[in-house]
C-alpha cells in the first residue's frame, strides 16, 4: 500500500531554537519515514502579519531550511519546498476563497487571538490574514494530505481545513479526504529566563549557537530563585536547568533531584553539566550543518529538487478540482524545469 502523505508547514522566521527542535523538528525526522513527507517554508502566511517588512524573508527561509537540515530532516526522504513557489496553492486558495463563506473566518478562534495579539485596530485587519485558514486549508488539500503533524494551537484551522474538504465535495462531487491532525507531543522548552522560549524575549538558545554560546547562555539561566548559598538545598521543580534535565537528560533526573535538595551538588556545577549535555545533543546538528556549510550549493538543489517535486504533486490536484469545477483544462500543465 502507498504510504500515507504528510505535510507540515512553518513560517520562515529565521533562526530558529530548542524550542523548534524537540517541539517540532524531532516529529517531522520521526515521521519522514513512515510518511510519504512534504515540509515547507510558509512564506505567504508569513506576509499576513509582515507584508510591510518583507526585507528578510529570502534570508530567514534558508536559515530555517539549513536548522531543519541540521536537525535531520532528510531530502532523500521527505519533500522540502518554499510555499510561493507552488503556484497551484495560490490557485486553490482562490477557488476556496469563492467557497468559503466570509463568517466561518471571522468566527475562527485562532484568527480572532491573532488579531488581539497584534493589537490590530479593526480597519487594519487585511484580505490575507482573515484568509490565513484558507490559505492554510488550500496548503493541505493541494497536496492532498492525509495528516497534518501541528501543535494543539493549530486544532482550529485543521477544523477548518476539513470544513473545507466537505463544502468543496458537496458541491463538486467527493474529491478530498478529511486530513488528520497529528498531534506533535511540545516538549514546552522555556527559555533561560523560566519564560517560555522565544526570539523576542532574547531568551532562547539556537540550533546554530557555538558550543561555548550554548555553555555561555546555559550558565546565565535562572534557578531555585531561593538557593541562594551554595549550602542551601534547592528546589529542583522550580528551576530552569532542572527542566531541561528532564527533556535532554532524563537518566539523570533523579539524581540531580537528590543532589539539589541534599545540596551534595552546586548550581555552576549543575549548569556545566547541563551545558555538556545540550552540547553533546547538539554536536550531530553541528556536523550536519558543516556538511551544509562546505557546500553552498547544496541546499539550493534541495529547494529546487522539492519545489519541482511539490509543484508536480499540486498540479496533479488542482488538475482535478479544474476537472470537477468544469474550468478550462487547457490552462498550461506540468512546467518541466531544465534538469
Ligand atoms: N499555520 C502554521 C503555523 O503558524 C503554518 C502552516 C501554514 C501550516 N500552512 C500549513 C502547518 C499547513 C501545517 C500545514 O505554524
Ligand atoms: Fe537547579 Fe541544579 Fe541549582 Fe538545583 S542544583 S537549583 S537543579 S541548577
Amino acid at each position: 500500500m502507498a504510504k500515507k502523505r504528510i505535510l507540515s508547514g512553518m513560517r520562515p522566521t529565521g533562526q530558529l531554537h530548542l524550542g523548534h527542535w524537540l517541539g517540532v523538528l524531532t516529529n517531522w525526522e520521526r515521521l519522514q519515514g513512515e510518511y510519504d513527507s512534504y515540509f515547507f517554508a510558509a512564506d505567504w502566511h508569513a506576509l499576513t502579519t509582515k507584508y510591510n517588512d518583507t526585507a528578510d524573508i529570502r534570508q530567514d527561509t534558508r536559515l530555517m531550511f539549513l536548522d531543519w537540515l541540521a536537525a535531520g530532516v532528510d531530502p532523500e526522504q521527505a519533500t522540502l519546498f518554499i510555499q510561493s513557489s507552488v503556484l497551484e496553492v495560490a490557485e486553490l486558495n482562490l477557488l476556496f476563497s469563492m467557497i468559503t463563506p466570509v463568517n466561518w473566518l471571522q468566527r475562527n478562534p485562532t484568527v480572532k487571538e491573532q488579531a488581539e495579539e497584534l493589537h490590530l485596530a479593526e480597519d487594519s485587519m487585511t484580505q490575507g490574514l482573515l484568509g490565513y485558514p484558507v490559505l492554510m486549508g488550500s496548503d493541505i488539500l493541494a497536496f492532498k494530505s492525509d495528516r497534518v503533524p501541528v501543535g494543539k494551537d493549530q486544532l482550529p484551522h485543521l477544523e477548518f481545513s476539513r470544513d473545507m474538504a466537505r463544502r468543496f465535495n458537496h458541491l463538486y462531487g467527493q474529491t478530498f479526504a478529511e486530513p488528520q491532525a497529528v498531534l506533535t507531543e511540545a516538549a514546552s522548552m522555556v527559555g533561560t529566563d523560566g519564560r517560555k522560549m522565544s526570539k523576542s524575549y532574547g531568551n532562547d538558545i539556537k540550533l546554530a549557537d557555538p558550543a561555548d554560546v550554548v555553555t555561555q547562555k546555559v550558565m546565565t539561566m535562572v534557578t531555585d530563585p531561593q538557593r541562594q548559598r551554595r549550602t542551601d538545598p534547592g528546589n529542583p521543580e522550580v528551576c530552569t536547568v532542572f527542566s531541561y534535565y528532564k527533556v535532554l537528560a532524563p537518566q539523570l533526573v533523579s539524581q540531580v533531584d537528590t543532589e539539589c535538595r541534599s545540596a551534595t551538588i552546586g548550581c555552576v556545577q549543575c549548569k556545566r553539566r547541563m551545558a555538556e549535555t545540550l552540547n553533546g545533543a547538539l554536536d550531530p546538528l553541528r556536523e550536519r550543518r558543516e556538511h551544509f556549510a562546505r557546500q553552498p550549493d547544496l541546499l539550493d538543489d534541495v529547494i529546487r529538487d522539492g519545489n519541482r517535486k511539490a509543484r508536480e504533486t499540486a498540479q496533479e490536484t488542482l488538475a482535478e478540482v479544474r476537472e470537477v469545477m468544469k474550468l478550462n483544462v487547457h490552462t498550461p500543465a506540468v512546467t518541466k524545469s531544465p534538469r
